[in-house]
């Protein structure tokens, strides 16, 4: 046998050992077969009442996408400490993430449930860019939070004007109680009032935590001389801040800073997620995505 011909039997030999050993363990070498999911990230919560809005928003995302499994997780450590007391287990994004990674996901779709792009969002973002960088899925990619873009402010106004209270009279006033942060994302509050204003002069946006305050919004109300105010939550979930700190009998709650005022307070206690407008704008968001795959 010459020289040539068999560096050729040994070459194809070996070629043929490391496929098939690659092939035995399922690992080195060998693509996965494509499989596509869905990972929905909300802040969360601990309340039972906001679960309504987490069901909803499942909903119709497995109405628009049946064929792909869906997965969750929730970004504050707090929320996930309090449940898992109650014996419910919620994976954070990583864990998530890791156990997508686990379950041999090539494609995740992470769509963020938050209202606006503040601190949450950006960790998640982080998170993300983590597992892309390590190159643990073919591709994963973030969808927007509700609020991003000028066309997504646009679309929740019109949510804002579809979901008040049809009983509502134009000389009463509609409160939005936002969420509010120290980051930068929350000036997205101010100009979602100003942009509704535009619409409805006698619709406010406040917040708990950022700017607008409460003090503020009472001021504006005193100054236009309105008598009754319909209290909303501007957040996915009417959670512990809608029940307490907007509809709450203390006296730093907003109903009893209004209520003493001279404003009589309608609150209701609906999440922004209970209502089809703005679940449509994250449905949307997380069709974004999915659209790269
Ligand atoms: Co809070």
């Amino acid at each position: 046998m010459n020289r040539k011909l068999w560096c050729a039997i040994v070459t194809v030999a070996f070629v043929c050992l490391i496929s098939m050993s690659s092939f035995a363990s399922g690992g080195h070498g060998q693509k996965n077969p494509e499989k596509v999911g869905i990972l929905l990230v909300a802040f969360g919560s601990s309340e039972p009442s906001a679960q309504v809005s987490f069901q909803n928003i499942e909903q119709r995302v497995k109405d628009k996408y049946p064929n792909i499994p869906l997965r969750w997780a929730y970004t504050s450590h707090i929320i996930r400490t309090k449940l898992a007391k109650q014996g419910q287990e919620l994976d954070s994004p990583e864990v998530a993430l890791a156990k997508m990674q686990d379950e041999k996901f090539t494609h995740v779709a992470v769509q963020s449930l938050h209202t606006i792009g503040g601190e949450e969002y950006h960790d998640l973002r982080r998170t993300v860019g983590s597992f892309k960088m390590l190159g643990s899925f073919e591709r994963i990619v973030l969808g927007y939070p509700l609020l991003a873009t000028q066309q997504d402010m646009q679309r929740t106004v019109s949510a804002v004007l579809e979901t008040i209270p049809k009983e509502r009279k134009k000389s009463e006033a509609v409160v939005l109680m936002g969420h509010g942060t120290h980051h930068p994302a929350n000036a997205f509050y101010a100009a979602l009032m100003f942009q509704l204003q535009l619409k409805d002069p006698n619709i406010f946006v406040g917040t708990v935590e950022g700017y607008p305050e409460v003090d503020l919004i009472k001021d504006m109300l005193l100054k236009k001389k309105i008598k009754k105010a319909y209290l909303m939550p501007f957040m996915s979930v009417a959670g512990d801040h809608a029940k307490n700190d907007m509809a709450g009998d203390d006296d730093d709650s907003w109903k009893s800073v209004l209520t003493k005022a001279g404003i009589q307070c309608i609150p209701i206690l609906k999440g922004t997620a209970e209502y089809e407008p703005f679940v449509d704008i994250w449905v949307d968001h997380l069709g974004g995505p999915l659209s790269h795959f």
